[in-house]
């Protein structure tokens, strides 16, 4: 098996080392033909340097070269030896190259810089590109990070439903999951029953969507084996057509028991920096790229040091509107207590103002969900915002209504269904039997990866993104 016998192409340039016999199985990313000498370069996704082969001007035929075109697939035998050139430890002098996938002439990577925007219109291919292989090679570290942080720290990995009757953010943003066929439904002959659809003949029985969240379900687990964290995607039927706004997005959600608001946040801080030392101790590859070719400013290494170094700011949601309203700057949405902080808001804050990470705190309970703690003001609840430069809001959290008359007003002022069959009546009911405070927050895994690579769009940091009016590849 030629799987097994290969070599992968990282390890063969870390290595450095002369060896005979070795195979390698990759795609062409470019071939140079001259009249003494051909280059062809390998890249096999191991890693973003690619190995050069060379071959002889009397081999050219001999390997059938013409055949080869930047973007084939090729299993290549041969020996590595110590590389003249530079940029590399050893090359390779092949003894057999063997074409497994032809490329056209007009494959669409051919070596020279394109947009980002003709990129998403490839998905199928920008795998292979330099800055697209060392994302993708970033998100899936970052992502053994997540699970090695809480892992350490004592917590469970919990998986709470895809499919759910809930919108636990209550913001009416879910993408409806039936198995009943709408559209004849609304066709109907109006006479019989137009219009109201029979959810008791749906496949289960009641109205359900793709989850927002997966905090609830957190809960209930939590409130059961302490510490869960849940690593999933969610959906969100938001109209925001924006750099940072996903229908379908990873989100981390750990839920504490016996945790209150400045736990949370101080978990959340500590989560923070352990991706960023992750980043800068597994991730060098990837961070140097980031660095030299994405920002612009070329201080994304810089920023994860500091995240690292220095310490978060807490402010009050009533303290930040202040600073705000004496802002010199002119907002589009104007500042005053009770409003929803904005984009612009946000990254004042953490851009201009703090310039570093923030947690805004206690905001006020008519902009925030049903299910935070009220304060003691009775006008504010427990919740936090994590802002950081570029991105904004990167993490939201809470701790939550663990009173039951409190929760209760909440969920009737909030026309929260409280029915047991349909609703949330296991959520209320939770607080009956050994309520305890608790709290948690979800990180948004795409805001994260945009934060630490300076990668400014939001469907440039997932493979395949959904975004209004697209679900291709
Ligand atoms: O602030 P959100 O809506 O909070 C919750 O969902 C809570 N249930 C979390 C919790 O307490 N367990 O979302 C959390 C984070 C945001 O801060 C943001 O990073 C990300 O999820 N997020 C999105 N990311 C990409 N596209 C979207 N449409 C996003 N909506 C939220
Ligand atoms: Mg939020």
């Amino acid at each position: 098996m030629d799987y097994f016998k290969r070599s992968r192409i990282k390890a063969l340039l870390t290595e450095g080392k002369e060896k005979n016999d070795v195979m390698i199985l990759g795609w062409v990313r470019t071939k140079r033909v001259s009249k003494n000498v051909a280059f062809l370069e390998i890249n096999d996704g191991s890693g973003l340097k690619n190995i050069q082969v060379v071959i002889e001007a009397t081999d050219i035929e001999k390997f059938n070269l013409s055949s080869i075109n930047t973007g084939a697939s090729v299993k290549i035998m041969g020996n590595l030896v110590k590389s003249l050139g530079k940029g590399q430890s050893v090359e390779m002098q092949p003894t057999t190259i063997e074409l497994l996938g032809s490329a056209p002439e007009d494959y669409p990577l051919q070596k020279k810089r394109h947009s980002n925007e003709f990129l998403r219109e490839i998905a199928h291919l920008r795998p292979r590109t330099n800055l697209f292989g060392v994302i993708n090679r970033f998100r899936s570290k970052m992502a053994y990070a997540v699970h090695s942080f809480f892992q350490g720290q004592g917590f469970y990995y919990a998986h709470t439903p895809i499919i759910t009757a809930n919108d636990a953010e209550g913001a009416g943003e879910t993408f409806q999951v039936t198995t009943l066929n709408l559209q004849k439904l609304l066709n109907a002959d109006p006479k019989k029953g137009n219009g109201i659809i029979d959810y008791s003949q749906d496949f289960f029985a009641s109205p359900t969507n793709l989850s927002v969240s997966g905090q609830l379900e957190a809960e209930i687990l939590a409130t059961a084996l302490g510490d869960v964290y849940t690593f999933g995607p969610t959906f969100r039927a938001e109209k925001s057509n924006t750099t940072r706004h996903l229908s379908e997005f990873w989100m981390i959600e750990p839920e504490m028991a016996f945790a209150d608001l400045q736990t949370d946040a101080k978990m959340a801080e500590m989560f923070l920096k352990y991706l960023a030392q992750y980043a800068l101790d597994n991730c060098q590859e990837e961070m140097e790229l980031f660095n030299k070719f994405v920002d612009k400013t070329h201080t994304r290494i810089l920023t994860l040091e500091n995240i690292v170094k220095s310490d978060f700011e807490t402010v009050t949601y009533t303290d930040a509107v202040k600073i705000l309203e004496n802002a010199k700057k002119k907002f589009e949405f104007p500042v005053k207590w009770g409003i929803d902080l904005q984009s612009e808001h946000e990254r004042y804050l953490t851009e201009n103002h703090f310039k570093k990470p923030v947690a805004v705190i206690d905001y006020p309970k008519d902009i925030k969900a049903f299910y935070m703690r009220l304060n003691d003001d009775e006008k504010t609840v427990a919740a936090m915002d994590v802002l950081v430069p570029q991105v904004g809001e990167i993490i939201g959290g809470s701790q939550r209504e663990d009173r039951y008359d409190y929760l209760e007003r909440a969920m009737i002022k909030n026309n929260i269904p409280m029915d047991n069959e349909h609703g949330l009546g296991w959520y209320l009911e939770l607080r009956k039997h050994g309520s305890v405070p608790h709290a948690g927050f979800g990180l948004g895994f795409a805001r994260l990866l945009m934060y630490f690579s300076g990668v400014s769009n939001v469907r440039d940091i997932i493979p395949f993104p959904r975004t209004p009016k697209n679900a291709r590849f």
